[in-house]
Order: C-alpha cells, then sequence, then structure tokens
C-alpha cells in the first residue's frame, strides 16, 4: 500500500535483529520509520517527534511495557499504538487494550499479519481525520443554524464557540428583542461538553415572583400548605447540563442573591430545606434591557450583574448587520418553501431595497414573520413588495427621500440631521411635540432647525 502522506511510525523492540528488520520493512513499506531499544527511549523520541503509529514490545529490558504505552498515550492520545506480546500472554494483551492501545499482535507472527496491522490503522486515522474535515465544513463547528457572516454577527459566533468550551462559566447575552438570544443559549449549550444533559430554560417575566422560588429551588414536603411531597427544583434538573435565565431582568431582586449564591458555591437549598444541594449547571441568562442602568437605579443587584458579566455576548440589531438581511431572508424563504409546499426562489429587486433599507425593531423574528407572510401571499416564484406590510412599505418610503437620497458616505452630518428631522416629522404627521420628544430636543430648538432647514410644516 503507497501512503500519500509518510506517516511516521517508531518501533520499540529489544531485540537487535528483529527491529532492524522491522525498521526496514517499514521503510520499504513506505512509512517514515524509526527504531528504538527500550523503553526510556521510546518516550523521549514520542516526546521530541510526532509519531503516527507505535509497534511496542511489551516485554522491555528497563520499564514494563504497559507503563510505556500509557506514557506515550498520555503524551499524544491520538498516537496509534500496536502492542506485540510473546504468546500466550492474553492477559497483556487484554490490559493493553484497556490501556489505550489500538490493536495487539501475538508473537512469533507472520510479517504480513503486521503489515496489515499497520495499515489498518493508518487507514483508520485517515477516516478519524477526514470526519473530523467534514465535520467542520458541515457546520459541526461553525453555528450551521446561525445564518449570518457579517464581521459583527461573524464575532458573535466565534464567541460563541469559544465561551461553549468553557462550560463553568456563566454567559450573558444581551441584545434587542428578536435578535436571537434564545438560538445562542442553545448553540452554547449543544456545543458544550454538557451537550447531552438537559437544557432547561426559565422565562424570568412569565413566572410569578412568589412562585419561581420554589419552581427554581423545588420544595420540601410540608414548606407551605400545598407542598404535599417534596419537589424538585429546575435547578436540580438540570444538574450536569445547563440553565438559560431568558429574561434575567426581571427577576425579583429577593430572588437575585440566591441565585448569586449558586453561581458562586453551586450550592442552594430547597424551599423549607436546612441540606445544601449541590449542582453542577452553567448558568445562561438573557436580557433585552440595559442592565447596568438597572444596577444604577438599584433594580438589578450589582453583585450578581457583575458575576454574570464575565462572558457578555452582545447580538447587535438587524439593522447594524445590513449584510445579514438578504442570507436571513433567503433561509427563511426554504424554510417556507419546504412547510407551504411552495417554490419561491427570488425576492423582487424593489421587495429587497425595501427589505434592505427598513430598520427592523423587532430584529431577526420581525424579518422571519414578514417573510411567512410574503411567502403564503406569493403566487409565482418571487415575492413582490406588494406581499409586504403596508408599515413597512411606508417606513422606507417616508424615510427614502430624505436620508437615501444622500450619497451616505458624503453626507454632512447637518444633511444627515436635516433628513432625520424630516423623517421623524413625517412619521408623526408633522406633530412638533411628538417630533421633538422623540428627537430628544425642546419644541423651540426644533423650530430653530426647521428654520435653518427650511423646512416647512404644515
Ligand atoms: N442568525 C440567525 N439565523 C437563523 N435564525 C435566527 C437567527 N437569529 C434569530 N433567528 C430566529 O429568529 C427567531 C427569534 O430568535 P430568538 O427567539 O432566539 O430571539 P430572542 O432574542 O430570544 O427574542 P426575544 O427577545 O423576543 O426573546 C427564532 O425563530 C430564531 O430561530
Ligand atoms: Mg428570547
Amino acid at each position: 500500500m503507497k501512503h500519500i502522506k509518510k506517516h511516521t511510525l517508531l518501533i520499540v523492540e529489544d531485540d537487535d535483529v528483529m527491529r532492524k528488520t522491522l525498521e526496514e520493512v517499514f521503510v520499504k513499506r513506505g512509512f517514515h520509520a524509526h527504531s528504538v531499544g527500550c523503553g526510556m527511549d521510546a518516550i523521549k523520541f514520542v516526546k521530541k517527534q510526532g509519531v503516527d503509529i507505535v509497534l511496542l514490545d511489551i516485554r522491555l529490558p528497563d520499564v514494563d511495557g504497559i507503563a510505556v504505552l500509557k506514557h506515550i498515550l498520555a503524551i499524544d492520545d491520538s498516537i496509534f499504538v500496536i502492542v506485540m506480546t510473546a504468546y500466550p500472554d492474553v492477559k497483556i494483551a487484554i490490559s493493553a487494550i484497556k490501556a489505550g492501545a489500538y490493536d495487539f499482535i501475538n508473537k512469533p507472527f507472520e510479517l504480513e499479519e503486521l503489515k496489515l496491522l499497520a495499515d489498518k490503522a493508518v487507514e483508520t486515522q485517515r477516516l478519524m481525520s477526514e470526519v473530523q474535515r467534514l465535520r467542520h465544513k458541515t457546520g459541526d463547528e461553525c453555528l450551521p443554524e446561525m445564518i449570518g457572516d457579517s464581521l459583527a454577527f461573524s464575532k458573535v459566533k466565534e464567541f460563541i464557540l469559544i465561551v461553549a468550551k468553557t462550560p463553568k462559566t456563566p454567559v450573558l447575552i444581551q441584545g434587542e428583542t428578536g435578535t436571537g438570544k434564545e438560538l445562542v443559549a442553545n448553540a452554547i449549550h449543544c456545543r458544550s461538553n454538557r451537550a447531552d444533559m438537559p437544557l432547561i430554560k426559565i422565562n424570568c417575566s412569565a413566572i410569578a415572583d412568589n412562585l419561581m422560588e420554589a419552581e427554581l429551588f423545588g420544595y420540601e414536603k410540608g414548606a407551605f400548605t400545598d407542598a404535599k411531597e417534596t419537589k424538585k427544583g429546575l435547578l436540580e434538573l438540570a444538574d450536569g447540563g445547563t440553565i438559560f435565565f431568558d429574561e434575567i431582568g426581571d427577576m425579583s431582586i429577593g430572588l437575585q442573591p440566591k441565585l448569586l449564591r449558586v453561581l458562586e458555591n453551586h450550592s442552594f437549598r430547597r424551599v423549607g430545606g436546612i441540606r445544601d444541594i449541590k449542582v453542577d449547571v452553567r448558568v445562561v441568562a438573557a436580557t433585552n434591557k440595559d442592565l447596568q442602568s438597572m444596577v444604577r437605579k438599584k433594580e438589578f443587584r450589582d453583585d450578581l450583574y457583575y458575576r454574570l458579566k464575565v462572558m457578555v455576548i452582545h447580538i447587535p440589531p438587524l439593522r447594524e448587520r445590513e449584510g445579514d438581511i438578504m442570507p436571513l431572508a433567503e433561509h427563511f424563504i426554504q424554510l417556507n418553501n419546504k412547510d407551504l409546499g411552495k417554490d419561491i426562489e427570488v425576492v423582487s429587486p424593489e421587495c429587497r431595497d425595501i427589505l434592505l433599507q427598513y430598520s427592523w425593531p423587532g430584529n431577526v423574528r420581525e424579518l422571519k414573520n414578514i417573510i411567512e407572510r410574503a411567502a403564503i401571499l406569493a403566487n409565482s416564484n418571487e415575492i413582490l413588495s406588494e406581499y409586504l406590510p403596508r408599515e413597512l412599505v411606508e417606513d422606507i418610503t417616508a424615510f427614502m427621500p430624505a436620508i437615501n437620497k444622500i450619497n451616505s458616505i458624503n453626507a454632512t452630518l447637518e444633511q444627515v440631521e436635516k433628513a432625520h428631522i424630516l423623517h421623524v416629522l413625517n412619521s408623526v404627521n408633522g406633530n412638533i411635540s411628538q417630533a421633538s420628544r422623540i428627537l430628544g430636543i425642546a419644541r423651540q430648538h426644533l423650530r430653530k432647525k426647521l428654520k435653518k432647514y427650511s423646512i416647512e410644516n404644515s
């Protein structure tokens, strides 16, 4: 068998004749074959130089072969070690396999048999690296469920993969409504080594404060009138896995120190309980609120905020990652094609312009809903602007004469200011009070600006 990539093979054998013979055989076979005569030299060699396969005689003059095997695998566990045992050392062969050897061969053996075994090891290594390559390509490691390659979103994805690998650190996901916070939480869990354990989700704004504690920590029998039996809480159910606190900004201030205790000591007590219960969970929290300003207003505990803030993933709003809009739209079109049995292939140029210029206050979720609606209405293979909701088209047409007629790269601040004032005025039908409130300036100040920019307000 010819190997395209030369594999390095180390022979560890104290019998000089045997060692030289094997070295010649494997050099001829296309390996980078080397040989040593004792266990210590084998370990030194592996430490110094990368090795793919080791043929290891289990009876060595200096060190026990199993110890050498373990040492080699401790240096690099991807090395395939084939152990050569003297017949009838079946017990040794078994302990070698248990210690992580790839295979074993009994002495005396046919050279052909050993060659086949080495070829099989090479083939298995090749397949393993192919599987790894494909896994990478198909996205096991590049988050295929997350559409968007804009610079801003690529950074989010990179960070998710980093965070996933530190499975004990709490994570705080921040982002406006509909930006994909839950999707990110799922990805963190699924890419971590907790993936086979539960991911438990709690929406802090959906559970009444008085029920939340029992829900989260469970309760002991008799803790309160309705506690007829002891019940495990969500934290205990999440043991080994991840617990996701959605809308953490809505967690009651009374419960927050208890969550902090879980983060710091990994332990809690059931309601009415006197015993500390240990849990191994990763806490992921999400919010669309500005926690920092909540801390300033004493609506959120600073100690919990600083504990959660160690790893923050900020998902930028869709309007700040324009490059993701069309790939997301196309992704949702494909999903709808499947669900609705349609065959939509394109988005009309006008519709595309509208999608790209809209401000997306509801972010990805809004885009998803709008595409679903358009896909239902479409009766050809094209999505036209008439299938978009009116407010979307109006938002754009009001905005377009102002901002979009300006070449934004060359625009002066004054041009942008004028365009923005016009846009806001338009959206409130010329109501100066409302417009000044939105713009954050006093009415008189706005009037001065209208004069300055010769904007007539009827
Ligand atoms: N990058 C993305 N690629 C594909 N789908 C996405 C992406 N981001 C969000 N979505 C989809 O958009 C919808 C909204 O996402 P998600 O529920 O995770 O947002 P959220 O930030 O948790 O929203 P809310 O603030 O309302 O709780 C989901 O259907 C989700 O699958
Ligand atoms: Mg959510």
